[in-house]
């Protein structure tokens, strides 16, 4: 028994202990691989959250486990190489490759230690494979990994309805093409950040995304969304009151079940397919749009020859819409100074009885574009106000004040990020007509066919609007809401 182990020893360092080389591979494969085991023991355990212990545990020891593997041999090698070449070889040269004589217990042992090891070795570099696979779909990595360039998209996507959703859900999708056109990307991405040489803001949209039908239909199938839905919108007036009005609009969704009529059935029906040529990047300026029928009749409808300069024209790609093209903010949602006052008034973060905070909050936020100081700025613009207008408030209920100004700061930071250079408007939103062209990019009356028809803007096509800007509507009333 003793002597079986004292010859495995011996076979043990017939591999490792060769030269300095090859101890020095095995130690650095030895010392990474026990890192790594520790470090997903650590992860099942829940106390690694970190990107950083992520990035180490699965992409940087992994690598250095396989580059002191292949030390290992390169070592063995090296050191057969100067035995060939050493003057006391010269008569009888030791062949380049080891002859294996597998009568010799010791080659045998020796082979059984290769074999073992090299199991070993695989399990240990296909679980930190799967584990850095998993790791860099994961939302830590993409979301957290570069913190700063991915800090707004991040901070908006937690707000967002989608914040169960991993990044790779939408912006890869399933199957092994896209992952690897992904992973080679992604490469040069971080380069990117290594070297500071992102765009800021990073630019959307998303070059090469994938078509958004193979990666929202993976989870919304269009047959299932049908039928009209009651939206309910609530502004605040400028005013001293804040004076809260509401507009309710029956949005026409449709749907694949009900072909005629509705948003979607209109839309994303594969009886038509909706093609369209913009002139600028952010494809907000529209100068031609094609609708071609199952059946291969089209429509074609241009805008005004003089619209766009020739050059405009010329950099112009044409592109099929998809979901995108309108949800193009579904998990990154900026939103603008009066909306997020809007809602922070309507779900009582802001306190309405404060006497105009809805221009002031408006006023301060719009004033503040991301620079240096902008929050003490709007700290002081409604301190300022209050005291000068409102003395009695600030004496009576500071706390409201603080409240207002503490909120403010918070609808600043989901909004603005300097770093990234971007703010208000940045990436514009299309759903919808108010504050961004959205629908109306096409929905307007500069696009017309040969006989002059125009894309309609019947204001009943996309939804019925039931109250618009009231105070109590009465169909509110009626269905009791
Ligand atoms: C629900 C789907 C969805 C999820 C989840 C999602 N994204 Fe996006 N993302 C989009 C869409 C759609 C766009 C805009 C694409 C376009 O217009 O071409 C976008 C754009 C971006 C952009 C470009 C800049 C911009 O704001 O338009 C970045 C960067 C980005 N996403 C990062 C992320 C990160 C990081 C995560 C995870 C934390 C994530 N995304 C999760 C759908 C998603
Ligand atoms: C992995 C599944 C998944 C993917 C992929 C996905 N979504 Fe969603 N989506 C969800 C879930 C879950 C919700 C939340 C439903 C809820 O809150 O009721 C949601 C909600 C929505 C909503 C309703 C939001 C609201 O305000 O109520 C829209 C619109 C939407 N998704 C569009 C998209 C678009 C566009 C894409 C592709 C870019 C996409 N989704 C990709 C799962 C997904
Ligand atoms: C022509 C523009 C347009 C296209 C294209 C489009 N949608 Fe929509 N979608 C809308 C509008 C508008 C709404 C209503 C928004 C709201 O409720 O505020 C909506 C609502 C939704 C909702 C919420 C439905 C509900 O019942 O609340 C989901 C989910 C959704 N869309 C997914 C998709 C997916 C997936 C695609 C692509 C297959 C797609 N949409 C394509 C305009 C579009
Ligand atoms: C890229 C251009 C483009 C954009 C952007 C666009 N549409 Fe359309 N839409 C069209 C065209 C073209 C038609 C067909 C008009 C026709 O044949 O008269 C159409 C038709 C429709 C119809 C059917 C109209 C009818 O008469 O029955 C609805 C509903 C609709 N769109 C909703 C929307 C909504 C909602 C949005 C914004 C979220 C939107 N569209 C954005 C190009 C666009
Ligand atoms: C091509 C489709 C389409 C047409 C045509 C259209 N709208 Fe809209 N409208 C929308 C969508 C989409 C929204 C956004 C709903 C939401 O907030 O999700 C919207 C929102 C609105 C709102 C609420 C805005 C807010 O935030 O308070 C009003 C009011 C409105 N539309 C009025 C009109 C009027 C008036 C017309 C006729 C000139 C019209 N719309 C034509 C698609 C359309």
């Amino acid at each position: 028994m003793a002597k079986q182990r004292a010859g495995y020893y011996a076979a043990l360092l017939t591999v490792f202990g060769m030269n300095y080389i090859t101890v020095l591979g095995g130690m650095l494969a030895g010392i990474s691989a026990f890192l790594i085991i520790g470090l997903l023991v650590l992860q099942l355990i829940d106390m690694a959250e970190s990107p950083y212990i992520g990035i180490v545990a699965f992409l940087i020891l992994p690598g250095l486990f396989i580059l002191g593997l292949l030390i290992v041999p390169a070592g063995a090698l090296w050191e057969r190489l100067k035995r060939r070449k050493s003057p006391q070889a010269a008569p009888a040269q030791p062949p380049l490759l080891p002859v294996l004589d597998l009568n010799k217990s010791h080659t045998r042992r020796v082979l059984t230690v290769i074999v073992v090891l090299t199991g070993l070795n695989l399990m240990i570099i296909s679980t930190a494979t799967y584990q850095g696979v998993l790791f860099m779909d994961s939302v830590t990595f993409c979301g957290r990994v570069c913190h700063t360039v991915m800090e707004p998209e991040f901070t908006a996507y937690s707000h967002s309805p989608h914040l169960r959703v991993r990044c790779v859900e939408c912006h890869i999708g399933p199957g092994a093409p896209w992952f690897v056109r992904s992973k080679i990307s992604g490469t040069g991405q971080l380069f990117a950040v290594l070297f500071h040489t992102y765009p800021t803001p990073i630019p959307s949209p998303v070059e090469n995304l994938r078509p958004s039908r193979e990666t929202c239909e993976q989870c919304h199938w269009p047959e299932k969304f049908t039928g009209d839905r009651l939206k309910i919108i609530t502004h605040y007036k400028d005013d001293e009151a804040n004076t809260a009005s509401k507009t309710v609009l029956l949005l026409h969704i449709g749907g694949g079940g009900n072909p005629t009529n509705g948003i979607h059935s209109w839309h994303i029906s594969p009886e038509k397919r909706t093609y369209y040529t913009a002139v600028d990047e952010q494809r907000q300026k529209i100068a031609q749009v094609r609708v071609v029928r199952a059946d291969g009749t089209e429509s074609v409808f241009r805008a005004p020859e003089n619209k766009y300069s020739k050059e405009e024209l010329a950099h112009a790609g044409e592109r099929q819409m998809d979901c995108i093209d309108c949800h193009n903010r579904p998990s990154h949602i900026f939103k603008m100074p009066s909306t997020e006052v809007d809602a922070a008034l309507s779900d009582g973060r802001l306190d309405v009885k404060l006497p105009y905070i809805k221009k002031l909050g408006v006023e301060v936020l719009t004033a503040a574009k991301g620079e240096e100081g902008d929050l003490s700025q709007i700290e002081e613009h409604v301190r300022r106000f209050y005291n000068e207008q409102y003395a009695q408030v600030v004496k009576e209920s500071p706390e409201k004040i603080e409240g207002a100004i503490r909120v403010l700061k918070g609808i600043y930071s989901d909004n603005i990020f300097p770093k990234m250079k971007l703010t208000w408007g940045t990436h514009p939103n299309n759903l919808g007509h108010e504050q961004f062209p959205g629908c109306f990019r096409c929905h307007d009356d500069f696009l017309a066919d040969k006989e002059g028809k125009t894309v309609g803007q019947d204001c009943t096509v996309c939804h019925s609007v039931l109250a618009w800007d009231e105070s109590d509507p009465e169909i509110l009333q009626k269905l009791g809401v």
